[in-house]
């Protein structure tokens, strides 16, 4: 696994082990190189164009991170753009019944953002991080209050949370046609984009079932007229011809390698969006670029 530049080994420091003035020190330290990331619950907004915000409470899992496999553990730092991305940059109400597919979602800010946008978002990663997503996605949409859904524009479709291994075929409840694949921070690592690309370029079955109107966020409940997955040839493919891919990254100097690639599979590549998120933490400016991609017509 490649490096991960925003969040160094040294943040692994933080743990219930050694002294504990030490670890107090390296936590004052820690917290003002890396504000984000040494916080276990972060609170982001989403706002609507009739003056109502709502809070988005965001659990990290800091101990997952001594893990190398911690990585979806915590709020990377082109899920913050992206959750801003998608509020500041489309009109209101676009996303409104919009159905979005959200690859490697991690803790789910994104998701859990569009979904308040009112999309109807299928939030996937690998098993092991689906409890966290799941707490999150819950957390959040259980925490609205009263006063919140009342001022919200739309109502709140629920989201359904998958596990989805890309370069694997697709489980049964990912195989519907989407308006929008997103992925924030999901091309960091080079051992794992080649099955990526697999799953944004191969090509979808040719009818897809629509997602059944109302979604379990437990991902159990199934639309029983929809076939069995054992009669259903394997696929990969999650981007159709109508589908729009967004995927943001951290500016970390290789990712045009990834999007060259895309555009080799036959996919239009174009940079929509740039914001800096660094917070004022060890790095003055964070770049983080958003990218849209779509199938080429000819
Ligand atoms: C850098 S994290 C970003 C998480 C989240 N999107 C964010 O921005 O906060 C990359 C995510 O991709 C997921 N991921 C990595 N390799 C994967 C694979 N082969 N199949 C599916 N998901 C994968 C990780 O589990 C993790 O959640």
């Amino acid at each position: 696994m490649s490096s991960l530049p925003t969040i160094p080994s040294a943040t692994n420091l933080v743990t219930s082990e050694g002294d504990e003035n030490e670890n107090e020190e390296e936590g004052n330290l820690l917290e003002e190189l890396w504000p984000r990331e040494t916080k276990p619950l972060l609170n982001y907004q989403v706002s609507f164009s009739n003056g109502c915000t709502v809070n988005v409470p965001i659990v990290q899992d800091l101990m997952g991170r001594r893990y190398e496999m911690g990585i979806g553990n915590i709020v990377w730092d082109a899920a913050v753009a992206m959750h801003h991305f998608f509020q500041k940059e489309f009109p209101p109400g676009h996303f409104q019944g919009a159905r979005v597919l959200e690859l490697g979602s991690g803790t789910g800010l994104v998701g859990i953002t569009l979904t308040l946008l009112g999309a109807q978002v299928v939030l996937t990663d690998l098993p092991v991080f689906l409890p966290l997503l799941r707490n999150n996605v819950t957390t959040s949409l259980s925490s609205l209050s009263a006063s919140d859904t009342a001022c919200l524009p739309h109502p709140i479709l629920p989201p359904l949370i998958e596990p989805l291994t890309w370069g694997q075929s697709l489980p049964l409840t990912s195989r519907r046609p989407y308006d929008y694949v997103i992925g924030s921070d999901i091309t960091y690592c080079k051992e794992h984009l080649d099955d990526l690309l697999a799953t944004l370029t191969e090509p979808v079955p040719p009818s897809l079932p629509p997602l059944p109107p109302s979604l379990s966020s437990t991902g159990d409940t199934l639309d029983p007229s929809a076939p069995s997955s054992s009669s259903l040839p394997p696929c990969k493919g999650v981007v159709g011809p109508d589908t729009v891919v967004y995927i943001g990254h951290l500016e970390r100097g290789d990712e045009h390698a990834f999007f060259e690639r895309l555009r080799q599979r036959g996919m239009e590549v174009e940079e929509v969006w740039k914001e800096d998120v660094g917070e004022g933490g060890v790095a003055r400016k964070l770049w983080v670029h958003v990218y849209r991609s779509w199938r080429n017509a000819n």
